[in-house]
């Protein structure tokens, strides 16, 4: 109902995670960095956490829509964390497009091994993707390490994503899982957004939205205050820039001024938080030097599929920042 009153043209903070709307924050970069080169590369194991709401499911989306173009890549995409190892099992191999019914345990895990290990020899990546992998019983990691093991001498014939919230982190540092803790080649970590970064996610999306005045429309003092409250997770400035949308159409403001946003915190209780969850060991800086090349290559084809859609390409340059390479 807003839409028409600030000129936009679609919903500028929808909470679902929608490729064509991603901010790459540094962070971002890295991470999907890692996701890309490690698939890319037969790195074999690889690990995305952060907290609740800071992109991870949308960066997967990004990496799922560039494979999907892939001609060489299959994938099974795992979004329930909460299955038992015989229904995670059926759940890939139904999702690779193998026969799955009536085979029990040691069947199926033969049949995915034999499937994974042909198309390695036809040098076809096949890739298993498991979202919410925090939600993942031990019974099923250990499945996964037994996964890990298909190789050959110089590279893995099964990529491995797994990505969750930081107890999948505490849950791979515990000893019962300490071999498949080795595994992992790659390992990033999402962070809330600071205030900069705040100001240009905001400002992005309502660009993409059509809005011909994005920082009259939430002004920095207003920024500021959506920063403080949402302490910079990317889901809570959604939720309070749509709340605060509606409410200054209810006034037929030009513009959202932070007592909007002091409100509407108050309205969702957004001084009222659980801290996140602690983990014991930092994440190990992540080397993508070498992933920079191919970070470009999946840019460069995103780029290319929100050249496509609608008009809005056309009215809106797309800003892509070059990934920030890390030197060690
Ligand atoms: N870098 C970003 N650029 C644009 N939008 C983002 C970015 N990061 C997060 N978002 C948006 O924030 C919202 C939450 O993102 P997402 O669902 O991917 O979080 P999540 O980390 O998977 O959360 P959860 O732990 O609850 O599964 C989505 O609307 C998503 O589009
Ligand atoms: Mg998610």
């Amino acid at each position: 109902m807003y839409k028409a009153f600030y000129t936009l043209k679609r919903n500028p903070f929808e909470i679902t995670p929608d490729p064509s709307f991603l901010f790459p924050t540094r962070r971002h970069n890295e991470a999907l960095a890692a996701l890309y080169y490690g698939v890319r590369r037969h790195k074999g194991f690889v690990v995305l956490t952060g907290e609740v709401g800071t992109g991870k499911t949308l960066l997967l989306r990004c990496l799922l829509q560039s494979l999907r173009q892939s001609a060489d890549v299959k994938y099974a995409y795992v979004f329930n964390g909460r299955l038992s190892p015989f229904e995670f099992l059926q759940y890939i191999a139904g999702d690779l497009g193998l026969p799955a019914s009536g085979k029990n345990k040691s069947e199926l895990l033969l049949q995915l091994a034999g499937y994974v290990v042909s198309r390695g020899e036809k040098k076809l990546t096949t890739v298993l993707v498991v979202d919410e992998a925090h939600l993942l019983s031990t019974d099923i990691l250990e499945e996964i390490r037994l996964l890990t093991n298909l190789e050959t001498a110089d590279e893995k014939l099964l990529q491995i994503l797994l990505v969750g919230q930081p107890e999948l982190d505490e849950k791979l540092d515990s000893v019962d899982l300490r071999q498949l803790k080795q595994r992992i080649a790659l390992r990033s970590r999402l962070a809330s957004l600071d205030l900069n970064e705040t100001q240009g996610y905001i400002e992005r999306r309502l660009q993409l939205a059509g809005s011909p005045d994005a920082s009259g429309l939430f002004p920095p003092e207003t920024v500021a205050a959506v920063h403080r409250h949402s302490r910079g997770i990317p889901r809570l400035i959604n939720t309070i820039c749509e709340n605060a949308l509606i409410a200054a159409y209810a006034r037929q403001a030009s513009g959202v001024t932070p007592d909007i946003i002091d409100a509407i915190a108050t309205d969702f209780r957004l001084g009222i938080h659980t801290p996140p969850v602690e983990t014991k060991k930092k994440t190990e800086e992540l080397d993508v030097r070498k992933a920079a090349k191919t970070l470009l290559e999946l840019y460069a084809h995103l780029q290319g599929e929100q050249a496509r859609e609608e008009e809005l390409a056309a009215r809106v340059p797309v800003r892509v920042t070059e990934p920030r390479v890390t030197e060690q």
